[in-house]
């Protein structure tokens, strides 16, 4: 492993705002900013239950998952036309440019909007085309992860993934999202062994509230390759010796956690604790706009609390490309950058 330079303690957050890294959990409809909650709500007509963006902005005080994920849905009934989820990505694409994300894997959860009455046509062209211009003219690359509303039943993601079959070269993973407690990944083997035989990308939210027991069906029953979340696999000493084992990356996204109350603050957070045993860590931002921060927010505030170094940075940027779904001539390339950004950091 590389062999970072001693930083001066103060250079630090300059050192992790500036570091090439990689996104592999944020959900796009949770990076709509108020304003522009309201601009859409305006321009398609759709009326919200929220006077101003000072009153929706004050709606963001959350106890748990639950909570969040209701203002959450809510706040995503404002997209109807392809251009509005291409806005939507193009302004995170953007925050993610400037915050020196050069590789982020984007999940969606058509089943919000299909529900509606919007066509997966829609939502995954409007998408995708902010995909293809970030690569164009940011220089990042972005994907999609097409995620299924755990709340909802097996038959409905069976149906989910037919309406997107169509589209399938424009998704390189599937993903298990929203309330997780009672709604564990086996409820979902059926599908999820339907989109390993498609040659589908899996991954899982697991453990960010649910019991450890849930990290361990999404691995061996759905067979994920990555866990999102995957906090509470501390609580079980022969997980994360499996974890380890098998580099299985965790998609920590510490701002959040912070937010829906899985931690009480942020220094009792246990992500220094899963990097010291030797697991895949990576750092996200999960809803950016709903938890108070996107990707160097969540690095600055993380290191700050934490007490992490240098070193750690590099461990967390590498775990993000070598996690990430790009192939292997990339990952080999962005960590060639990581590098040689770290050589000239002065
Ligand atoms: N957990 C589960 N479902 C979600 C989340 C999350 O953190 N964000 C958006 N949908
Ligand atoms: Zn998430």
């Amino acid at each position: 492993m590389f062999k970072v330079k001693p930083l001066a303690p103060e250079r630090l957050p300059e050192l992790l705002r500036r570091m090439p890294k990689a996104e592999l959990h944020i959900h796009i409809e949770g990076s709509l900013e108020p304003e522009m909650i309201f601009a859409l709500a305006q321009r398609n007509g759709i009326a919200i239950p929220y006077s101003s963006v000072e009153e929706l902005r004050r709606a963001y005080a959350f106890t748990n998952l639950q909570s969040f994920l209701d203002i959450y849905y809510a706040g995503a009934s404002v997209l109807l036309k392809e251009q509005d989820f291409y806005d939507m990505a193009r302004a995170y694409l953007l925050k993610a440019a400037a915050d020196n994300v050069a590789h982020t894997e984007l999940f969606f959860d058509p089943q919000t909007h299909t529900a509606r009455g919007i066509s997966m046509e829609t939502v995954i062209h409007g998408l995708h085309r902010a995909c293809v211009d970030a690569q164009a003219d940011l220089g990042i690359s972005a994907s999609l992860i097409m995620c299924f509303l755990r709340h909802l039943s097996e038959e409905e993601a069976f149906e989910t993934l037919e309406q997107a079959l169509p589209f399938r070269d424009k998704i390189i993973g599937i993903g298990l999202d929203s309330g997780e407690v009672g709604n564990p990944p086996e409820k979902f083997a059926r599908v999820f062994a339907r989109c390993r035989e498609l040659g589908f990308h899996l991954v899982a939210h697991a453990g960010e509230e649910g019991p450890p027991a849930y990290v361990w069906t999404a691995l061996d029953v759905l067979k994920v390759e990555r866990i999102d979340h995957g906090v509470q696999a501390s609580k079980d000493a022969a997980l994360m010796r499996r974890l380890a084992q098998d580099r299985i990356a965790l998609t920590v996204c510490p701002l959040s956690n912070l937010k829906l109350c899985v931690f009480p603050d942020l220094a009792s957070h246990n992500l220094r604790q899963l990097l010291d045993a030797g697991l895949a860590v990576t750092v996200n931002s999960d809803d950016p706009t709903y938890f108070g921060g996107y990707m160097n927010d969540n690095f600055t505030q993380t290191f700050a609390a934490l007490d992490l170094n240098a070193q750690h940075a590099y461990q967390l940027a590498r775990n993000s490309f070598e996690a990430s779904f790009i192939d292997t001539s990339a990952k080999r390339r962005h960590i060639e950058q990581l590098d040689g950004f770290f050589e000239s950091f002065q």
